[in-house]
C-alpha cells in the first residue's frame, strides 16, 4: 500500500502529517538545514546530514541531487534556493532584466508581474524552485552597496511593486512549470543600517518598524501570499532579527498568518556567537534561531549537530521543530515534489532565448529609462551628416549595465565579460547597428575608467571631438563598486569620469550622459552642465538598445526616478517623506532650519521625477467625496492632457499629508500612481481610489490608526511641491486598522 505522504488523492496537510510522523530527529533537523551547493564538501553531506535544501546549485547539479535525495530512506526531496534577482541571471541563458531598482522607475505593476513570470519559467526549468527574490529594503541611504536590489526609497511604492513580483513567480499554482516560490528579504530595516554600512546595526524603534518597515512584508504576506521570508544580517535596536521572536513568530506567522516559512540569510544563525555575540557558543546560537521562529537555516553547516542534539536533550521543545519541518513540507508538497515535479526538466531550448521574453527585456529597459535634463538637444534627429562620439566607461560595459547579481558579481565567481553577451545589447552596439540603419557616423572612444585614476585617451578623445557633432558620454559605477560588502562614502563619479567629462563641455561638443550606475550619484556638476542626462541604472540586457530608442525618439521616455539623488554625499538622507519639523516654511516659528546650512533643502533629483518627450496639462482634480467615514476609501479623479504632438505615457501620483496628528508624520506620503498612456493632443480620465488604512499611523501606544481630522491630497506629475496640486478632505472619526 502506497503511504499516505505519497498519495497524491491524499491533501497536503494528511500528507505533511503523515510524513512527520515517519521521521527521525535527524531528519527533520536536516530539513532545516540549507547549505550552498558550491562549498566543498557541503553536497557530500546530503545523506548524511539528511539535508532539506541547497542553494546556489547551476548547471545540472540540482538534478543530480535531487536523484540522490530520491533514493533516501523516505526520498524527500530537495528544495533549491538561487538568487534570480533581476531574471535567472546566474545562467548564461536566460533573460536578465533591468535591477529591481531601475525597473522600479517603470511604476509599471503589470510589468513586474511579467518580468517575474519569466524568471520564474527559465528558473523552474533548471531544477530550481525558489528565488531569494523580492528585496523590499527601502533604498533610503544611497552609500548603501545594496541600492540597486532595491524598488527604491518608499515603502509604500515598495510594497506595489513586491506584491506583484511576488504574485509574477507564484502565480495560481506552485506545481506548474512556470512558478517558483519567491522569498520578501531582507525581514527587516536592513537598507536603514547606519551610515549606509551593510549588515550593521539599525536603530529603528519598533513605532518604526510598524510604520514603515513592515508594511511592505505585510502587504506581501497577505496580499500575495508570499511563500517564505528572509531574515536580515543586521540588528535593530541591538536584538539581530535573526533572534527576535516578536518579528518572527508574533508579527509574520500570528499576526499576518504567513502560509510559508522562514529561511536566515548567510550564516546568520553562526554569527549571532562569531560576529553580532549575543551567544556565547554555536548550540545557544541556534537555540535562539529555532525559538524565535527561523524554519530554514542557511549555510550554518553547525545547525544540523547542535540542533539534534539541542532536541535530544530537551532543551527545543520537538514541537518547535515540527512547525518549521511541516512548514518547509508543505511547499515542497504544493510544488508537487513529490510527484511529477520531482524530475521537471524540460527542453531548455523552448524556454530559453524566447523571442517575447527578451521583447518583454526591451520593453522593461524602455519603460525603466528616466530623462532627467533635456534642452531640447532630444530627441536627436539621425540625419546622414551627423557624427555621433559614444564614450565613457560604460558605454560597452556588458557587466557594468546588468550590475549585480548577474555574471561579474561577486556571487557568481566569474569575472570576465564574455557572460550574457550574445543577448546584450550595449550603448554602443545599439547606436553602430542604427548608424547602419539611419545612414550617420559613430565613433567610440572608451575614456576614462570608472576606477582607474588614468586617463590615457584625453589627445584621442580630442581627436575625437573635433569631428564630432554630439557626445553620448556612458559614466557611472561598476560592480567592484556596488553590492554586497561595497558600501561608498564617495558618490561622486570616480576615476577620470569627471574629468573626461569636462573636456567633453570645454571642446562645445554638446553633451548627453547616459548614466550607467547602481545607485544615484552626486552629479550636480553633470546636472548642470549636459544637454541632456539619462538614467537607466543597471537597465538589463538590452539596456542599450533602448537608450537608443530614447535618444534618437524612437521612443517616448516615461520612467521616474524611485529615489532622489544628493547634492552631496553629507546631505544624505534626501528621502522625499520626510518627517514634519523639516518644513522650511515653518522654520519661523520654531527658529530650527531642518536643513543644512550649505546645501539645498531638496535633493538634486526628487523621488517621482522624470520628463518626456510629450507635455503633460493636469485639470479638473476633485475629491469624490470629502468628509471620508472610517473604512471608506478615497477617490481622486482627474483629467490629464497630452499637449504634444506625440504620443506619451504620464505617471500621475498622490500623496497624503495628515495635518495635525498625535505623532509627528511624513510631510507627504505616496499613496497612488497610475501610469496614463496619452495620445498626441488628447485628455484621460483617470480615477485614482486610495485606501483609507494607508492614511494610518502608528500611535505611541504601538496601534494603527486612522486619526480624525484634515488631510491633504496632493495629486501630480513628481513629490515636488510644485508639480503637486492641493486638495483638502477630513477624516471624521479615528479609526484602528489592520
Ligand atoms: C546573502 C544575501 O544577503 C542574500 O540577499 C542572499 O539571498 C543570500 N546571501 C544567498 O545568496
Amino acid at each position: 500500500m502506497t503511504e499516505t505522504y505519497m498519495n497524491k488523492n491524499a491533501t497536503v496537510a494528511e500528507r505533511v502529517s503523515d510524513l512527520l510522523s515517519r521521521m527521525t530527529i535527524e531528519e527533520k533537523i536536516g530539513q532545516l538545514t540549507q547549505l550552498p551547493a558550491n562549498v566543498e564538501g557541503n553536497t557530500d553531506k546530503l545523506e548524511e546530514w539528511h539535508i532539506g535544501s541547497y542553494l546556489h546549485c547551476t548547471g545540472d547539479a540540482a538534478m543530480r541531487l535531487q536523484e540522490r535525495a530520491a533514493k533516501t530512506r523516505l526520498g524527500i526531496p530537495l528544495i533549491f534556493g538561487i538568487d534570480a534577482i533581476h531574471g535567472h541571471c546566474f545562467d548564461n541563458d536566460a533573460t536578465v532584466f533591468p535591477t529591481q531598482l531601475s525597473a522600479s522607475s517603470s511604476w509599471d505593476r503589470e510589468l513586474m508581474r511579467e518580468m517575474a513570470k519569466v524568471a520564474a519559467k527559465e528558473v523552474r526549468a533548471t531544477g530550481i524552485h525558489w528565488t531569494f527574490s523580492p528585496v523590499l529594503c527601502i533604498g533610503r541611504d544611497a552609500r548603501w552597496g545594496r541600492v540597486n536590489e532595491t524598488y527604491g526609497e518608499d515603502a509604500w511604492l515598495i510594497g506595489e511593486m513586491a506584491a506583484e513580483t511576488v504574485k509574477g513567480y507564484q502565480g495560481e499554482n506552485f506545481a506548474s512549470p512556470d512558478s517558483i516560490l519567491a522569498c520578501a528579504k531582507h525581514y527587516v530595516a536592513y537598507g536603514e543600517t547606519t551610515g549606509g554600512r551593510d549588515s550593521y546595526e539599525a536603530d529603528v524603534s519598533r513605532r518604526k518598524l510598524k510604520s514603515t518597515f513592515l508594511p511592505p512584508f505585510r502587504k506581501a504576506v497577505q496580499k500575495s501570499k508570499v511563500a517564505s521570508l528572509m531574515t536580515g544580517y543586521h540588528s535593530n535596536d541591538g536584538l539581530p532579527c535573526t533572534t527576535d521572536k516578536w518579528l518572527l513568530t508574533d508579527v509574520a506567522k500570528t499576526d499576518w498568518g504567513l502560509d510559508g516559512f522562514i529561511v536566515t540569510d548567510w550564516d546568520n544563525v553562526k554569527s549571532l556567537h562569531t560576529k553580532q555575540k549575543v551567544s556565547p557558543t554555536i548550540e545557544d546560537a541556534c537555540y535562539r534561531a529555532l525559538v524565535a521562529g527561523n524554519d530554514m537555516m542557511m549555510s550554518t553547516a553547525e545547525f544540523y549537530e547542535a540542533a539534534v542534539k539541542l532536541v535530544k536533550d530537551g532543551q527545543v521543545d520537538i514541537e518547535v521543530v515540527n512547525n518549521a519541518v511541516a512548514r518547509i513540507l508543505t511547499k515542497k508538497f504544493e510544488l508537487g515534489l513529490f510527484d511529477e515535479m520531482r524530475f521537471y526538466s524540460p527542453d531548455r531550448q523552448e524556454i530559453f532565448g524566447n523571442p517575447q521574453n527578451l521583447e518583454l527585456a526591451i520593453e522593461a529597459s524602455l519603460k525603466s529609462i528616466v530623462m532627467l535634463k533635456n534642452d531640447g538637444i532630444l530627441p536627436l534627429k539621425p540625419t546622414k551628416d551627423l557624427t555621433v562620439l559614444v564614450t565613457g566607461p560604460n558605454a560597452d560595459d556588458v557587466i557594468a549595465q546588468l550590475g549585480d547579481w548577474s555574471f561579474g558579481s561577486m556571487q557568481a565567481g566569474a569575472t570576465n565579460d564574455s557572460f550574457h553577451r550574445e543577448q546584450a545589447v550595449t550603448t554602443l552596439q545599439a547606436f553602430q547597428a542604427a548608424s547602419k540603419q539611419y545612414g550617420f557616423k559613430v565613433e567610440y572612444v572608451k575614456g576614462a575608467d570608472c576606477i582607474d585614476s588614468e586617463f590615457e585617451q584625453v589627445e584621442e578623445l580630442a581627436r575625437a571631438l573635433t569631428q564630432a557633432d554630439v557626445v553620448i558620454a556612458c559614466v557611472g559605477d561598476t560592480l567592484a563598486q556596488n553590492g554586497e560588502f561595497h558600501d561608498r562614502a564617495n558618490l561622486d563619479l570616480t576615476g577620470k569620469q569627471q574629468a573626461m567629462l569636462e573636456q567633453i563641455k570645454a571642446s562645445g561638443v554638446p553633451l548627453i550622459v547616459n548614466l550607467v550606475a547602481s545607485k544615484p550619484m552626486t552629479i550636480p556638476w553633470v546636472a548642470e552642465n549636459a544637454n541632456a542626462l539619462l538614467c537607466g541604472f543597471n537597465s538589463g540586457t538590452k539596456g542599450g538598445e533602448a537608450v537608443k530608442r530614447v535618444i534618437l525618439g524612437e521612443h517616448n521616455p516615461s520612467g521616474k526616478l524611485t529615489i532622489s539623488f544628493p547634492y552631496h554625499v553629507g546631505q544624505l538622507p534626501v528621502f522625499y517623506n520626510k518627517y514634519e519639523g523639516w518644513h522650511a516654511q515653518n522654520s519661523h516659528t520654531t527658529g530650527h532650519k531642518e536643513r543644512y546650512i550649505d546645501m539645498p533643502e531638496h535633493p538634486l533629483f526628487s523621488f517621482g521625477e522624470g520628463k518626456s518627450y510629450s507635455q503633460f496639462e493636469y485639470s479638473n482634480v476633485y475629491l469624490k467625496q470629502v468628509v471620508i467615514e472610517p473604512n471608506t476609501d478615497i477617490e481622486v479623479s482627474l483629467t490629464v492632457t497630452n499637449k504634444s504632438v506625440i504620443d506619451g505615457t504620464e505617471i500621475v501620483q498622490v500623496y497624503f499629508n495628515d495635518h495635525f496628528s498625535s505623532v509627528t508624520t511624513p510631510i507627504k506620503q505616496l499613496c497612488g500612481f497610475e501610469r496614463v498612456d496619452i495620445p498626441a493632443g488628447q485628455s484621460v480620465d483617470v480615477t485614482i481610489k486610495v485606501n483609507f488604512s494607508d492614511l494610518a499611523l502608528v500611535n505611541s501606544e504601538l496601534e494603527e490608526v486612522v486619526e480624525a481630522g484634515t488631510f491633504s491630497l496632493m495629486v501630480g506629475a513628481s513629490s515636488k511641491d510644485k508639480d503637486l496640486i492641493t486638495l483638502e478632505f477630513e477624516v471624521t472619526q479615528t479609526t484602528k486598522v489592520h
